[in-house]
């Protein structure tokens, strides 16, 4: 039996299938390439040892989905695939609806055809209220995001926690990820945005690696220690471990449920620019500038739920991610094409 994983030639996607390829799973992935190459997913099999069956598809195209689950032996789904980007949410709201929504009702209908019922799904810390208390436990309230792309995954929890409540064969996991950053520590595979990054660690390694020359640090006001944003980053392998952790479970149980995949510990700009710093031994030049548009202060994960149902928790530490992070970085200046 497989474990399919939508969208899994990209960043988090291609860091799972090596969890799960070392775990001993067999792997099926469905990646319309439209940000990931299949390079990644070739240096997955080079550092596993271990082959894998891709597909390149659209979990939009119900005929590609029922060829795959007719020739796949599929036992749970980990689902990645979606647009990603605040900024360009704003801009092309129905492109994310279409990709992001859609695409998970295409994906749900296509399971249900194949008689497949165990499903993981890429939620995200956005879904919560803006709140002044933290940390931020599951049972927080969820409330209107700033932009398309946080309103697509509150509308695929709303979804896929009433496809449960219809149906329970289904056994649902959503995994509200906090900041994923860092890379396998092989420096073989790693985040490779396209374009200009729109978060904070690509940036800064980009600038430290020399392709940029300094970060803009949005808003130096906040009411945080060093008055700069405050976010709970997570090492992308301990967050690939949380899926199988999440997988494990689900796989003995019906239900949907909820779990926070972060650290519980949130650091500032300006430390995330000092650890990179003193992980790469270059210099990170930074002018501090106004606040970005739809940022919050603080953000960090309350993770006690995760530790008691998931016996899972994030292992990895600032100086690991940083290190990891530049040996990517610095090994793949221009990521996947060199
Ligand atoms: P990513 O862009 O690297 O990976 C997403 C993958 O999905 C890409 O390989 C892309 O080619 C593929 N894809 C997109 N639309 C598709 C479609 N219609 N059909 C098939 N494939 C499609 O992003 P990531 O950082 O690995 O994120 C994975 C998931 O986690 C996403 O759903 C994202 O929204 C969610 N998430 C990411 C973060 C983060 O900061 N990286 C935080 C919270 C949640
Ligand atoms: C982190 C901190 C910025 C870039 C986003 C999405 C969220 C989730 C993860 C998917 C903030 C500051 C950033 C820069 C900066 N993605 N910053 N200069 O905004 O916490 O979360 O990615 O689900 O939905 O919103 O992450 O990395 O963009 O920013 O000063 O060039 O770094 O203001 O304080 P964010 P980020």
């Amino acid at each position: 039996m497989s474990i399919l994983l939508t969208g899994g030639a990209g960043f988090i996607g291609s860091h799972t299938a090596l969890v799960l390829l070392e775990a001993g799973y067999d792997v099926v992935i469905l990646d319309n390439l439209c940000n990931a190459s299949r390079e990644s997913l070739s240096r997955v099999e080079e550092i596993t040892g271990r082959d894998l069956s891709f597909i390149e598809g659209d979990i939009r195209d119900g005929d590609a989905l029922d060829a795959l689950f007719a020739r796949h032996a599929i036992e749970a789904v980990v689902h990645f695939a979606g647009l990603k980007a605040v900024g360009e949410s704003t801009a092309r709201p129905l492109a994310y609806y279409d990709n992001n929504v859609t695409g998970t009702l295409s994906l749900c209908e296509a399971m249900q055809r194949a008689g497949v019922f165990t499903l993981v799904f890429s939620s995200s810390a956005t879904v919560y209220t803006e709140s002044s208390t933290m940390p931020l436990a599951e049972d927080a309230p969820t409330g209107r995001p700033s932009n398309p792309y946080g309103s697509s995954k509150l509308m695929i929890e709303w979804l896929l926690r009433d496809l449960q409540a219809a149906d329970p064969r289904w056994s649902i996991a959503l995994l509200r990820y906090f900041n994923p950053v860092g890379a396998h520590d092989s420096g073989r595979i790693g985040e490779d945005p396209n374009g200009m990054p729109n978060n904070l660690l690509p940036f800064i390694a980009q600038v430290a690696v020399g392709r940029r020359e300094r970060v803009s640090v949005f808003g130096s006001d906040y009411s945080t220690p060093d008055g700069t944003g405050v976010r709970d980053y997570i090492h992308v392998m301990d967050l690939a471990e949380g899926h199988r952790a999440a997988l494990d479970v689900i796989r003995q149980d019906t239900g949907c449920r909820t779990w926070n995949l972060g650290t519980g510990r949130g650091y500032s700009v300006l430390e995330m620019i000092t650890a990179f710093e003193r992980a790469s031994g270059r210099p990170v030049p930074f002018d501090k500038v106004g606040r970005r548009q739809g940022d919050v202060a603080q953000c960090w994960a309350d993770v006690t739920r995760a530790g008691q149902e998931l016996g899972w928790r994030a292992e990895r530490g600032l100086d690991d991610i940083m290190a990891d992070a530049w040996r990517w970085q610095s090994a793949n200046p221009y990521g996947y094409r060199g």
